[in-house]
Protein backbone atom coordinates (compact mmCIF):
# COMPACT_ATOMS: atom_id res chain seq x y z
CA UNK A 1 0.00 0.00 0.00
CA UNK A 2 3.01 2.23 0.68
CA UNK A 3 4.40 2.72 -2.55
CA UNK A 4 7.65 4.74 -4.30
CA UNK A 5 8.03 7.93 -3.55
CA UNK A 6 8.91 10.44 -5.97
CA UNK A 7 10.42 13.62 -4.47
CA UNK A 8 12.20 16.40 -6.63
CA UNK A 9 12.67 13.73 -9.42
CA UNK A 10 14.21 10.98 -7.05
CA UNK A 11 12.56 8.05 -6.78
CA UNK A 12 12.76 6.94 -3.16
CA UNK A 13 11.36 3.70 -2.22
CA UNK A 14 8.74 4.11 0.83
CA UNK A 15 8.94 7.85 2.36
CA UNK A 16 10.39 6.83 5.30
CA UNK A 17 13.83 8.56 5.35
CA UNK A 18 16.59 8.63 8.50
CA UNK A 19 16.66 12.31 9.23
CA UNK A 20 20.74 14.16 9.62
CA UNK A 21 22.83 13.45 12.45
CA UNK A 22 21.44 10.35 14.60
CA UNK A 23 22.99 7.42 13.03
CA UNK A 24 26.08 9.75 12.32
CA UNK A 25 27.98 9.94 8.75
CA UNK A 26 30.05 5.95 8.52
CA UNK A 27 28.38 4.12 5.16
CA UNK A 28 27.57 0.92 7.46
CA UNK A 29 25.15 2.71 9.73
CA UNK A 30 23.61 4.83 6.86
CA UNK A 31 23.34 1.55 5.05
CA UNK A 32 21.69 -0.52 8.50
CA UNK A 33 18.94 2.00 8.03
CA UNK A 34 17.89 1.00 4.88
CA UNK A 35 17.61 -2.68 6.09
CA UNK A 36 15.25 -1.99 8.36
CA UNK A 37 13.23 -0.48 6.06
CA UNK A 38 14.28 2.78 5.60
CA UNK A 39 13.20 4.47 2.15
CA UNK A 40 16.49 7.11 2.01
CA UNK A 41 18.97 8.23 4.53
CA UNK A 42 20.31 11.78 5.59
CA UNK A 43 24.01 11.87 6.45
CA UNK A 44 25.11 13.75 9.61
CA UNK A 45 25.83 17.15 8.24
CA UNK A 46 29.38 17.95 7.25
CA UNK A 47 31.21 20.93 7.11
CA UNK A 48 34.41 21.82 5.17
CA UNK A 49 36.99 21.25 7.95
CA UNK A 50 36.33 18.50 10.31
CA UNK A 51 35.05 19.05 13.75
CA UNK A 52 35.13 17.25 17.31
CA UNK A 53 31.79 18.54 18.48
CA UNK A 54 31.28 19.57 21.77
CA UNK A 55 32.69 17.82 25.40
CA UNK A 56 30.38 15.29 27.02
CA UNK A 57 27.74 15.17 28.03
CA UNK A 58 26.24 15.70 24.79
CA UNK A 59 23.00 13.91 24.65
CA UNK A 60 20.26 12.79 27.31
CA UNK A 61 17.02 11.09 26.97
CA UNK A 62 13.90 10.64 28.81
CA UNK A 63 10.81 9.46 27.73
CA UNK A 64 9.39 12.19 26.38
CA UNK A 65 12.33 13.79 24.37
CA UNK A 66 15.48 13.96 23.69
CA UNK A 67 18.11 16.58 24.41
CA UNK A 68 21.46 16.74 22.51
CA UNK A 69 24.02 19.35 22.10
CA UNK A 70 26.47 17.35 19.79
CA UNK A 71 28.23 20.05 18.26
CA UNK A 72 28.18 18.94 14.51
CA UNK A 73 30.86 16.74 14.87
CA UNK A 74 31.65 15.16 11.47
CA UNK A 75 34.85 13.88 9.67
CA UNK A 76 34.94 16.92 6.86
CA UNK A 77 33.91 17.07 3.64
CA UNK A 78 36.93 15.10 2.35
CA UNK A 79 36.51 12.29 4.33
CA UNK A 80 32.91 12.47 4.48
CA UNK A 81 32.91 12.03 0.71
CA UNK A 82 34.29 8.57 0.97
CA UNK A 83 31.40 7.81 3.04
CA UNK A 84 28.97 8.61 0.92
CA UNK A 85 30.83 6.88 -1.92
CA UNK A 86 30.67 4.05 0.03
CA UNK A 87 27.29 4.09 0.87
CA UNK A 88 26.48 4.08 -2.54
CA UNK A 89 28.12 0.37 -2.66
CA UNK A 90 26.31 -1.03 0.08
CA UNK A 91 22.49 0.50 -0.47
CA UNK A 92 20.68 1.29 -3.41
CA UNK A 93 18.01 4.10 -1.46
CA UNK A 94 18.49 8.00 -2.00
CA UNK A 95 21.02 9.44 -0.18
CA UNK A 96 20.78 13.23 1.40
CA UNK A 97 24.51 15.42 1.75
CA UNK A 98 23.38 17.57 4.63
CA UNK A 99 26.28 20.58 4.63
CA UNK A 100 27.15 23.09 7.28
CA UNK A 101 28.87 26.05 7.09
CA UNK A 102 29.26 29.71 8.72
CA UNK A 103 28.98 31.40 5.60
CA UNK A 104 27.32 31.34 1.87
CA UNK A 105 30.54 31.19 0.56
CA UNK A 106 31.19 28.14 2.57
CA UNK A 107 27.91 27.03 1.72
CA UNK A 108 28.56 27.16 -2.13
CA UNK A 109 31.85 25.37 -1.76
CA UNK A 110 30.50 22.61 0.34
CA UNK A 111 27.67 21.77 -2.41
CA UNK A 112 29.92 22.07 -5.16
CA UNK A 113 32.20 19.63 -3.35
CA UNK A 114 29.41 17.11 -2.34
CA UNK A 115 28.12 17.41 -5.76
CA UNK A 116 30.71 15.18 -7.36
CA UNK A 117 29.61 12.45 -4.77
CA UNK A 118 26.76 10.14 -5.73
CA UNK A 119 24.01 11.87 -3.77
CA UNK A 120 20.67 12.77 -4.87
CA UNK A 121 19.60 15.72 -2.72
CA UNK A 122 21.53 18.37 -0.65
CA UNK A 123 19.95 19.55 2.46
CA UNK A 124 21.34 22.61 4.23
CA UNK A 125 21.00 22.54 7.54
CA UNK A 126 20.70 26.14 8.61
CA UNK A 127 19.41 25.47 12.15
CA UNK A 128 21.43 24.09 14.24
CA UNK A 129 20.81 25.24 17.51
CA UNK A 130 23.99 24.24 19.18
CA UNK A 131 26.47 25.79 17.71
CA UNK A 132 25.72 29.83 18.53
CA UNK A 133 28.97 30.58 20.28
CA UNK A 134 30.78 29.83 17.51
CA UNK A 135 28.69 30.93 14.25
CA UNK A 136 25.82 33.26 15.99
CA UNK A 137 22.41 33.02 15.28
CA UNK A 138 21.10 30.13 13.04
CA UNK A 139 20.89 31.51 9.41
CA UNK A 140 17.26 29.89 9.50
CA UNK A 141 15.83 32.65 11.78
CA UNK A 142 16.45 35.24 8.62
CA UNK A 143 14.99 35.48 5.52
CA UNK A 144 17.50 37.69 4.20
CA UNK A 145 20.35 34.61 5.36
CA UNK A 146 18.53 32.08 4.13
CA UNK A 147 17.61 33.88 0.15
CA UNK A 148 21.52 34.36 0.25
CA UNK A 149 23.13 31.02 1.00
CA UNK A 150 20.41 29.05 -1.27
CA UNK A 151 20.86 31.51 -4.17
CA UNK A 152 24.52 31.13 -4.08
CA UNK A 153 24.57 26.79 -3.70
CA UNK A 154 21.91 27.17 -6.03
CA UNK A 155 24.74 28.48 -8.87
CA UNK A 156 26.97 25.59 -7.34
CA UNK A 157 25.23 22.88 -8.07
CA UNK A 158 22.57 20.88 -10.19
CA UNK A 159 21.59 18.36 -7.38
CA UNK A 160 18.06 19.51 -6.05
CA UNK A 161 17.97 21.30 -2.96
CA UNK A 162 16.25 21.25 0.74
CA UNK A 163 16.22 23.93 3.39
CA UNK A 164 16.54 22.68 6.49
CA UNK A 165 14.33 24.98 8.84
CA UNK A 166 14.15 25.78 12.85
CA UNK A 167 10.97 25.70 14.92
CA UNK A 168 12.87 28.14 16.99
CA UNK A 169 11.74 30.84 14.32
CA UNK A 170 8.34 32.66 14.96
CA UNK A 171 7.87 32.76 11.35
CA UNK A 172 8.54 29.21 9.92
CA UNK A 173 6.28 29.62 6.62
CA UNK A 174 7.54 33.57 5.47
CA UNK A 175 11.20 31.84 5.94
CA UNK A 176 10.19 28.77 3.78
CA UNK A 177 8.99 30.98 1.30
CA UNK A 178 12.12 33.24 1.44
CA UNK A 179 13.78 29.91 0.46
CA UNK A 180 10.99 28.89 -2.18
CA UNK A 181 11.84 32.20 -4.11
CA UNK A 182 15.28 31.71 -3.40
CA UNK A 183 15.10 28.87 -5.94
CA UNK A 184 15.20 25.97 -3.32
CA UNK A 185 13.56 22.60 -4.33
CA UNK A 186 12.31 21.82 -0.94
CA UNK A 187 12.08 22.85 2.64
CA UNK A 188 13.22 19.72 5.55
CA UNK A 189 10.63 21.08 8.90
CA UNK A 190 12.41 20.75 11.20
CA UNK A 191 15.33 20.80 12.94
CA UNK A 192 15.47 20.34 16.99
CA UNK A 193 14.21 22.75 19.44
CA UNK A 194 16.20 24.63 21.75
CA UNK A 195 16.43 23.51 25.11
CA UNK A 196 18.28 22.65 28.57
CA UNK A 197 17.92 20.30 31.16
CA UNK A 198 18.97 20.69 34.85
CA UNK A 199 20.25 17.80 37.11
CA UNK A 200 19.23 18.99 40.16
CA UNK A 201 21.10 17.14 42.61
CA UNK A 202 24.27 18.60 40.88
CA UNK A 203 22.76 22.07 40.86
CA UNK A 204 23.90 22.17 37.52
CA UNK A 205 23.17 21.72 33.72
CA UNK A 206 23.31 18.17 32.49
CA UNK A 207 25.04 18.99 28.70
CA UNK A 208 28.36 20.21 29.04
CA UNK A 209 27.22 22.97 26.28
CA UNK A 210 24.50 23.79 28.66
CA UNK A 211 21.84 23.74 26.20
CA UNK A 212 20.91 21.99 23.22
CA UNK A 213 18.08 20.46 20.60
CA UNK A 214 15.11 18.85 21.85
CA UNK A 215 14.30 16.15 19.33
CA UNK A 216 11.50 12.90 20.17
CA UNK A 217 8.11 13.12 21.11
CA UNK A 218 7.92 16.45 22.70
CA UNK A 219 8.39 17.76 19.49
CA UNK A 220 6.21 16.27 17.20
CA UNK A 221 3.42 18.75 18.01
CA UNK A 222 5.74 21.81 17.05
CA UNK A 223 6.91 20.24 14.58
CA UNK A 224 3.31 19.34 12.79
CA UNK A 225 2.33 22.83 13.07
CA UNK A 226 5.19 23.74 11.31
CA UNK A 227 4.81 21.58 8.25
CA UNK A 228 0.75 22.89 8.02
CA UNK A 229 1.91 25.95 7.94
CA UNK A 230 4.72 25.68 5.53
CA UNK A 231 2.56 23.79 3.03
CA UNK A 232 0.01 26.32 3.02
CA UNK A 233 2.98 29.36 1.66
CA UNK A 234 5.39 26.94 -0.66
CA UNK A 235 4.83 24.56 -3.54
CA UNK A 236 7.69 23.18 -3.05
CA UNK A 237 7.58 19.74 -1.61
CA UNK A 238 8.13 19.36 2.51
CA UNK A 239 10.39 16.64 3.98
CA UNK A 240 8.07 16.36 7.45
CA UNK A 241 10.76 15.73 10.86
CA UNK A 242 10.19 16.20 14.06
CA UNK A 243 8.98 13.45 16.64
CA UNK A 244 7.61 11.49 14.36
CA UNK A 245 7.88 8.36 16.86
CA UNK A 246 4.26 5.74 15.20
CA UNK A 247 2.44 5.11 12.31
CA UNK A 248 -0.40 7.19 13.46
CA UNK A 249 2.45 10.24 13.56
CA UNK A 250 3.61 9.84 10.38
CA UNK A 251 0.36 9.42 8.42
CA UNK A 252 -0.25 13.47 10.60
CA UNK A 253 2.89 14.46 9.28
CA UNK A 254 1.54 13.82 5.70
CA UNK A 255 -1.98 15.14 6.15
CA UNK A 256 0.07 18.34 7.62
CA UNK A 257 1.41 18.53 4.00
CA UNK A 258 4.64 15.92 4.36
CA UNK A 259 5.64 14.61 1.45
CA UNK A 260 8.77 12.67 2.77
CA UNK A 261 8.70 12.14 6.68
CA UNK A 262 12.43 12.21 8.35
CA UNK A 263 12.74 9.87 11.22
CA UNK A 264 15.37 10.47 13.83
CA UNK A 265 15.44 10.40 17.75
CA UNK A 266 12.80 7.30 17.52
CA UNK A 267 15.55 4.56 16.65
CA UNK A 268 16.31 5.08 20.40
CA UNK A 269 12.88 4.85 21.52
CA UNK A 270 11.87 1.82 19.37
CA UNK A 271 14.79 0.39 18.05
CA UNK A 272 16.91 0.09 14.78
CA UNK A 273 13.42 -1.49 13.12
CA UNK A 274 11.54 1.42 13.63
CA UNK A 275 11.06 2.07 10.11
CA UNK A 276 9.18 -1.23 9.41
CA UNK A 277 7.67 -0.59 12.46
CA UNK A 278 6.13 2.82 11.54
CA UNK A 279 5.37 1.21 8.16
CA UNK A 280 3.73 -1.16 9.13
CA UNK A 281 1.52 0.92 11.66
CA UNK A 282 0.51 3.42 8.83
CA UNK A 283 -0.36 -0.05 6.36
CA UNK A 284 -2.68 -0.76 9.42
CA UNK A 285 -4.19 2.90 9.90
CA UNK A 286 -4.86 2.69 5.81
CA UNK A 287 -6.46 -0.48 5.85
CA UNK A 288 -8.49 0.49 8.41
CA UNK A 289 -9.54 3.93 7.47
CA UNK A 290 -9.94 2.67 3.64
CA UNK A 291 -6.41 4.82 2.08
CA UNK A 292 -5.41 3.27 -0.55
CA UNK A 293 -2.51 5.78 -1.57
CA UNK A 294 -0.42 7.94 0.45
CA UNK A 295 -1.32 10.86 -2.23
CA UNK A 296 -4.93 11.07 -1.46
CA UNK A 297 -4.51 12.21 1.89
CA UNK A 298 -1.45 14.21 1.39
CA UNK A 299 -2.88 17.83 2.96
CA UNK A 300 -5.84 16.74 3.91
CA UNK A 301 -6.04 18.37 7.14
CA UNK A 302 -5.67 21.33 5.25
CA UNK A 303 -9.43 20.18 3.95
CA UNK A 304 -11.33 19.21 7.01
CA UNK A 305 -12.39 20.74 9.43
CA UNK A 306 -12.97 18.87 12.82
C1 LIG B 1 22.01 13.28 18.11
C2 LIG B 1 21.44 14.17 17.05
C3 LIG B 1 22.29 14.73 16.09
C4 LIG B 1 21.77 15.54 15.09
N1 LIG B 1 22.61 16.07 14.15
C5 LIG B 1 22.11 16.81 13.12
C6 LIG B 1 22.96 17.29 12.09
O1 LIG B 1 24.16 17.05 12.04
N2 LIG B 1 22.38 18.05 11.10
C7 LIG B 1 21.05 18.33 11.06
O2 LIG B 1 20.58 19.00 10.14
N3 LIG B 1 20.21 17.86 12.03
C8 LIG B 1 20.72 17.11 13.05
N4 LIG B 1 19.86 16.63 14.01
C9 LIG B 1 18.43 16.96 13.95
C10 LIG B 1 17.62 15.84 13.29
O3 LIG B 1 18.00 15.63 11.95
C11 LIG B 1 16.10 16.16 13.33
O4 LIG B 1 15.85 17.31 12.56
C12 LIG B 1 15.60 16.39 14.75
O5 LIG B 1 16.22 15.51 15.68
C13 LIG B 1 14.09 16.21 14.86
O6 LIG B 1 13.70 14.91 14.46
P1 LIG B 1 13.47 13.69 15.50
O7 LIG B 1 12.57 14.21 16.61
O8 LIG B 1 12.84 12.62 14.68
O9 LIG B 1 14.82 13.34 16.02
C14 LIG B 1 20.37 15.81 15.05
C15 LIG B 1 19.53 15.23 16.01
C16 LIG B 1 20.03 14.43 17.00
C17 LIG B 1 19.08 13.83 18.00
Amino acid sequence: MISATSFCGVEFGNPLILASGVWGSAASSLARAVENGAGGVTVKSLSLAPRAGHPNPTMVGTKTYFLNAVGLSNPGIEAGKEELRRYKELAAAPLIGSIFAGTADEFAQLAAAVSVSPIDLIELDLSCPNVGREFGEPFAYSAAAIGAITRQVKSATRVPVSVKLSPNAWNIAGLAAAAEAAGADAITAVNTVSGMAINVRARSPVLHNKQGGVSGPALFPLALKCVYDIYERVRIPIIGTGGVTTGEDALAMIMAGATLVGIGSAVYYRGAEVFKKIRAEMEGIMAEEGIKTLDEIRGAAHRACP
